[in-house]
């Protein structure tokens, strides 16, 4: 079976980094600044570093069934599901200097917070499962990686909300009312192919509603949000959605059933939240 995220989108992408990096060869391309380019032409760090930048870039593509990730995942979606091109995407879900807004002020948790944390929340909402460790070795992984992914960009804490520079930019709607009807319609033509008519997924998209797919805790559930994200995601390799078709479509989408969110499910036992790794000497 075909891995949901083994799509021609990746392979456009991957085909755009080896491009910059000829062209980079070729001395063609002056000095970049754009944020996107940084990290396509990015050496990994040398030594036992690169390993873990490596692996968490592993984790994030294979979050459901990798090792040591698996058995805090309760859905079949991976992090580079909503995180496109494993976060190098410059919009959807980017990961892009994302590490230089961190630690930030969380207003849902009422206190300041680490990226390690706020990559752990996405194992609670977004993935439906439970909190790694902190200094677990999943969670120092990730946290590594999306911190080179950041290398270089300047520090800038978040005191509003814990989110980067690059995250997913929010739709004006400006008085727009979301139509579940249409949306349904536009479903079946742009959306089903991929992630089938009744929602579980395909070998060509992960699911979007039911049990396997994100639950109502996550920022995804929120049809705003969604609306976003799918603005600037989908239809994958044809991201042409109007504003409105992405509120309809977004509608009709979280207007199905969701593993519900209760934070006690989700969170580890009290002495795993936090652990030291360290050596013990
Ligand atoms: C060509 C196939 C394709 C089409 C068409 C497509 N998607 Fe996707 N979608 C994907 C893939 C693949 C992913 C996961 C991204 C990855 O792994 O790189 C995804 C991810 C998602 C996600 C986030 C993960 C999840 O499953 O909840 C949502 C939501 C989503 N798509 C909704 C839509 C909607 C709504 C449409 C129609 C407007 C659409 N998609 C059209 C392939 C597609
Ligand atoms: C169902 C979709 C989805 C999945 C799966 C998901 N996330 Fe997220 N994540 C989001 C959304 C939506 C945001 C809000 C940021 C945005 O909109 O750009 C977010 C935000 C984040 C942020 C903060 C970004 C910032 O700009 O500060 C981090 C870090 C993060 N996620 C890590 C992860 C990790 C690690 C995983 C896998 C364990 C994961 N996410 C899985 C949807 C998802």
């Amino acid at each position: 079976m075909r891995k949901h995220g083994q799509t021609r989108k990746r392979g456009q992408m991957r085909t755009a980094w080896a491009t910059t990096l000829l062209l980079a060869g070729a001395g063609l391309l002056a000095s970049s600044t754009r944020s996107e380019d940084a990290p396509q032409s990015k050496q990994y760090p040398p030594g036992k570093l690169g390993e873990v930048v490596r692996l968490g870039e592993e984790i994030i593509a294979r979050t459901s069934e990798h090792p040591l990730s698996k058995q805090y995942v309760q859905n079949k979606l991976n992090c580079t599901s909503c995180h496109l091109d494993s976060g190098r995407h410059p919009q959807a879900g980017s990961f892009l200097e994302t590490a230089a807004a961190y630690p930030a002020w969380s207003p849902r948790e009422k206190r300041v917070i680490t990226l390690e944390d706020r990559a752990l929340n996405c194992f609670m909402r977004s993935q439906n499962g439970i909190r790694p460790p902190n200094g677990s070795q999943v969670s120092v992984a990730i946290t590594t990686y999306i911190t080179w992914l950041s290398e270089g960009s300047a520090l800038k804490m978040n005191p509003n909300k814990p989110l980067g520079p690059n995250h997913t930019p929010q739709l004006t709607l400006d008085g727009l009312k979301p139509n579940i009807e249409r949306g349904a319609k536009l479903y079946a033509n742009q959306c089903a192919d991929c992630h089938s008519e009744d929602g579980l997924g395909t070998d060509e998209g992960p699911p979007v509603w039911g049990n396997d797919s994100y639950n109502d805790g996550a920022g995804l559930s929120r049809v705003p949000k969604l609306a976003s994200w799918l603005k600037v995601a989908m239809p994958l390799g044809d991201e042409t959605l109007t504003t409105q078709e992405a509120l309809d479509i977004a509608a009709f989408v979280n207007s199905h059933s969701r593993p519900k969110f209760v934070l006690s499910e989700h969170l580890p036992e009290k002495e795993k939240l936090g652990e030291y790794n360290g050596t013990q000497e």
